[in-house]
């Protein structure tokens, strides 16, 4: 799924970095194994968007000692607890941890990993991620299955975009300026990849939650 606007590569001045195939597949195995047994403990679940209530197209879970969940009467917030088993959410993977600190340089860890659940038709609208108070600490992105592609845009809700295709075991950091930028996934390109057992796509967000 290469073509020409696969781009950027690589760092951009606004702190943006594409590790394009960053894990190898050994690794993203690996990961997907953490996933299932996360998932186990603490099921996919369909959250709704503030005041409208509209469904997710993705499912979520989480791990790690805060988690992100989205609901119709109490917005988007982190919690402690998965909201439908009420347990606290199990914790984050060592592998996760590792790819942090490689990645940031950080010696504090992140608090929340988001998991992603899209199946084939599941997409994700253009946003912020601004619910951390840990402002100035890069958001770390995976990406496990099938391609997606995803919209870069800027500061500014109307502001140019740029599309380009994440592959299996590439992440994301967005740090910088680009820490507050909108992104999103416009769709995925079912069976591009052999890494699960069908169509889909995984994405972990790791993210500093509480100023260090
Ligand atoms: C997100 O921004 O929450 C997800 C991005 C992705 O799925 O690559
Ligand atoms: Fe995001």
């Amino acid at each position: 799924m290469r073509g020409a606007d696969d781009e950027p590569d690589g760092a951009t001045a606004a702190g943006f970095r594409l590790l394009d195939g960053y894990l190898a597949r050994p690794a993203q195995a690996a990961l997907v194994a953490d996933v299932r047994a996360v998932v186990a403990a603490a099921p996919l679940y369909r959250p709704a968007m503030p005041r409208t209530g509209k469904p997710f197209s993705v499912r979520m879970t989480n791990c790690g000692p805060l988690g992100w969940v989205a609901d119709k009467v109490g917005g988007y917030r982190y919690q402690e607890t998965h909201p439908v088993t009420g347990k606290p959410w199990p914790a984050m993977p060592a592998a996760l941890l590792d790819i942090w600190h490689a990645v940031t340089g950080a010696a504090f860890p992140p608090e929340a990993c988001l998991v992603n659940w899209y199946e084939a038709d599941a997409r994700m609208g253009l946003h912020r991620d601004q619910d951390e108070a840990a402002t100035g600490v890069p958001v770390v992105s995976i990406s496990l299955g099938d391609d997606a592609r995803f919209r870069l845009g800027g500061p500014a809700r109307k502001g140019p975009t740029r599309s380009f295709v994440l592959h299996s075991g590439d992440v994301v950091v967005l740090g910088g300026e680009s820490r507050h930028f909108h992104h999103g996934v416009d769709r995925l390109y079912p069976g591009t990849s052999t890494l699960l057992d069908g169509p889909g796509r995984v994405n972990l967000t790791l993210r500093r939650v509480t100023v260090p």
